[in-house]
Parts: C-alpha cells; structure tokens; sequence
C-alpha cells in the first residue's frame, strides 16, 4: 500500500497511455480530466503519458482537446502543453473500426510519447457497455499484458452490477476478457483519506482494539448524509435509489474497514481477504426480516440552507408517482465472535439536514452508575466518532464534571481535526489518488470480484422484499432527518440516531416529518 499518509507527494508514475472510454460524458469532464490535470502539474505523470478519449460523440481530436482544456480551467502549464498530444475515436463500442483505430493510435503513442506498451483502460461508460468493451478489448489483442513486463489494466467504475445476478455475470464477463488482477474497481470512498485513516486507527493504536467488541460496543452508526438532491441525474437516480447508489458499495465498504479483523499485512489482498471475510459475515435477512429492519424515504419538497427546494418527484426526469428511495435506513448484524448482538444501524439520504459521513461506536453504559439521575441527564454514553468528511476528524464524547458545587455531569469532546492536525499536508483527492493507484498498481484501494458480490448479497434481499407490491415509502421534509419511521428501528432497542454535529446545533433537537 502507497504512503499517502507519510507525505502528500505520490510517488511517480510509470509510464502510460490512458485510454478514456466514455470520453464525451460528465464524469470525466468533472472528475477524471481535472484529477489527471493535477497528477500532471504535480510531477506525477511526465512525459510518458497521453490520453486517448473514445466516446461515441462525433468530436474531432480538436474538439476533445477543447473540451479537456475547457474542463481543467485551473491547471498549469505542464498539462496545457501536453493536451496537444492527446487523440480521440468517435465510435460505437461493439465496433471493430473503434478498436482497430484504437490499436493504431496506442502503436503511435508507444512510437511518440514514450508510453512504453503500458495501457490503462477506463469505463467511465454506461455501465451497460462494461462487458463488452472489455470484450473488445480482449478480442482486439488490447487486453494482454505486452512482453517486457508493460501492462494493460481495466478500470471500471461503479455501479458494478444493479443486484446479484448482474453483478455475477458482470464478473464473469470481465474475466472473459482480463484476468482479475487487472481489473480495478473504484469506490471514491476508498480514496478519501478519513475512510483509509480507519486501518491506522484501528491497527496502529493499542488502546483501542481491546474495546472494539461486543464486549464494550453497544451499537454502530454509519450515516452517509446528504443536504444535495438528484441534480441532474434524476434519469439515472430512478434506476438506482439510495440501496444501489450509496449503501451497496461505498456504505459497505466504510463498514467493512470499521468492522473487520487485523489483516496480516498492508498487501492489498490481505486487507480485501478481511474485508470479505467481515462482509461474509453479515446476516442475510428473509424478505420479511428484509421489510422489517429497513426504512425507506424519499424526500418531499422543504427548506436546505434558508432556501425552498421541489420535492423528489418534481425533479426533471423523476416520475410523479416515482417510489425510488432517496433515503434508507437499515439494521445490520454481524454474525461472529467480535461483533454478535450489536446492531449496526446504517443509514443515508439526500436532502437531508447536512452533508456529513461518519461513523459512530457507542460503548455500554458504566455497570452501575454512582450519579442520581438528576446530576446525570445530559450524560450520554461515550461515543467514538470517525468523521469522514466534512470536519474530518475523530471525536471521543465521554463525561465530565461541570464545574461548581453540585455533582453535575455532561457530555464533553475530545477532538483530532486533520486540518488542525496536518495544516501543512495537503492530500491527494479521492479520484487522484486512485487514478495514481492503478497507474503504480496499487490495487488496496480497489473492490475485487468477491467483496462486490457479497455486497450485493447483503442488499439483494431488501431489492427483492421492497419490489412486492405496498412496500413502504415515507415521504420527509427536505432539510430533516428523514421519515419519522426511522427512529422506531433504533427506539425499539433503547437507541436513538446521532444526528451528526448539525443536531447539537438545533434549538428544538429536530426536525418536523411528513409521513406518508
Ligand atoms: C456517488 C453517488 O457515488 O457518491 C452520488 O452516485 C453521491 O449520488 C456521491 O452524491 C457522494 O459522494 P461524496 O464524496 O460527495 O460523499
């Protein structure tokens, strides 16, 4: 694994021919072309290195040239010169004219830019071409690690499948095509520093493993919180839901970092066998334990920042009787020694009352406690929270004497801020550091084959039980919490959500719902 931590300086990269795929589409105009700028302003990829963009958009190379100059305003000069070498391919991506073409310009790149037979492939397509442009790929000879020891890598973004089943046959037809240790699989949750700072928490610090059991942990929070809504992206949101879009992927891998074994090593395949091994773990509900343990929501029209915003369904390209989730929340239980009878609450949604991803450990309550319950009432149970963003940072609430003559107790912070901690360090963004990664080969960040379908193997159920006809959809006020409902899965074991930080700052401790 890189040390990104040690210093903020990635190490060089080898040289490479990135081959785009999907070119002409959002996400690599606003997070691909931008993240590569900063690589290349940076010094991390020199000379050795071009792009080559392949899309179906009838651009010329001019075209694509302008638009990557046009969606990198801030980069330096290293990037804007060698935007002049980079080539682009209007074709269909089952056409053999794309990949012949494609042969031809990688053979020009190897002869003028130094790229030494390196090839990284990037699907930053619909996910529905996936399958076959690694197809095509293979089938063109393009797929082969050349001799000399150049390699040729996959880079496929998320969502790896839309359940089980596609996800299956999404693996199979990948390793038709590449051997699995040429496939990276991107979770831009892997690249944030917080989420990779879990490992060092956990494993780089004695005083906490002894307490991270069942022994000492009541119960687990994750929330992925979000105060956006859909965006633009309604067309594809109503195909995906927050089940799809947060909880399979990034939700479990945030969870699996939190919650698994010691890995015997910092190897990639070390700490991805822990990650499986946790992820196994997880109890499979019934259909009908799926419905019971899951809250679903979607967000009417309400207030985000003093401003109005439309409710779900008033969105551009959302039906008006849309019943997609925009918010999920669901109890989880990890079935072995370290984890048996804690619940693991889960929770996400858009237009919620803030942006904030964290995780919460809440630990059992002293056995027996000396304080009346008058002197005791603002005293909540210690809690242990790794934020993930923003505010990054860890906290420890435990209890504190209030100072004066009555025994008065109350729930105080001890706080790490990152950007207190490391003001000089300015760290890599997620998409840069994970564009380094499969560059160096670096796959630790990356989900393999079986965390991806054992994650899909966790939600399938609530896919299934929420696909029969009356499944429950609670409608929230954008700008809250989410549907009131959610607070009876946590009640009912004597638990409440932590409403990230925003909740201390409201007067009234909530929000109005609106329940369907
Ligand atoms: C993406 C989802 O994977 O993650 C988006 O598709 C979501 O819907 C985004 O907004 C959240 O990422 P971040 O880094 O802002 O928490």
């Amino acid at each position: 694994m890189s040390t990104a931590t040690e210093s903020t300086a990635l190490s060089p990269a080898p040289p490479v021919a990135l081959v785009i795929f999907g070119a002409s589409g959002d996400l690599t105009t606003r997070k691909i072309l931008p993240s590569i700028a900063r690589l290349v302003d940076g010094g991390v990829l020199d000379a050795g290195f071009t792009i080559i963009g392949v899309a179906r958009t009838e651009w010329t190379d001019a075209d694509f040239r302008r638009e990557v100059t046009a969606s990198t305003p801030d980069a330096g000069p290293r990037w804007r010169s060698m935007t002049e070498r980079f080539r682009y391919i209007a074709g269909e991506y089952d056409h053999p004219d794309t990949f012949d073409q494609l042969k031809v310009l990688l053979a020009d790149a190897d002869a003028n830019d130094g790229t030494a037979g390196n090839r990284i492939y990037y699907l930053a397509t619909v996910p529905a071409v996936f399958g076959l442009v690694a197809k095509s790929l293979a089938s063109h000879g393009c797929a082969t690690p050349g001799e000399g020891g150049s390699f040729a890598r996959i880079v496929v973004e998320k969502p790896f499948g839309r359940d089980l089943e596609s996800a299956l046959d999404l693996n199979e037809q990948m390793h038709s095509a590449f051997d699995e240790s040429q496939i990276y699989r991107i979770d831009h949750y892997m690249g944030k520093e917080t989420v990779q700072n879990v490992l060092a928490l956990r494993f780089a610090n004695a005083i906490f493993e002894p307490i991270w059991n069942r022994r000492y942990i009541e119960q687990v929070q994750i929330t992925v919180a979000e105060s956006l809504g859909v965006e633009h992206r309604g067309a594809f949101y109503e195909t995906a839901g927050a089940l799809r879009d947060i909880v399979q992927n990034h939700v479990m891998q945030v969870l699996a970092l939190t919650l698994m074994e010691s890995p015997t090593s910092t190897d990639a395949d070390r700490i991805r066998d822990e990650k499986v091994k946790l992820l196994r773990a997880i109890y499979i509900p019934t259909p009908d334990e799926a419905v019971d343990r899951s809250i679903r929501g979607q967000y009417a029209a309400g207030t985000i920042d003093g401003q109005p915003v439309i409710g779900y369904r008033d969105e551009d390209d959302v039906a008006p009787d849309s019943q997609t989730e925009t918010y999920l929340a669901l109890q989880l239980r990890v079935e072995n020694w370290r984890w048996s009878g804690v619940p693991i609450y889960v929770r996400t949604g858009k237009r919620l009352a803030g942006r904030v991803t964290e995780v919460a450990l809440t630990f059992r309550q002293v056995p027996f406690l000396l304080f009346d319950h008058r002197s005791s009432r603002d005293l909540r149970p210690n809690t242990l929270i790794l934020r993930i963003q923003p505010d990054e940072g860890i906290s420890l609430e435990f209890g504190a004497k209030v100072p004066g003559e009555k025994f008065h107790l109350r729930s105080v912070a001890m706080d790490f801020s990152y950007d207190e901690a490391f003001a000089d360090t300015k760290a890599a963004d997620g998409y840069e550091r994970l564009i380094h990664d499969a560059m160096v080969g670096d796959a630790t960040l990356f989900i393999r084959s079986d965390e991806v379908e054992q994650a899909w193997r966790i939600v399938d159920p609530y896919l299934q039980a929420w696909s029969e006809p009356g499944a429950g959809l609670h409608l929230y006020e954008s700008g809250s919490w989410g549907p009131h409902m959610a607070n009876l899965m946590t009640e009912r074991a004597g638990h409440e959500w932590r409403n990230p930080k925003i909740d201390l700052e409201l007067s009234d401790g909530g929000q109005p719902h609106l329940d369907q």
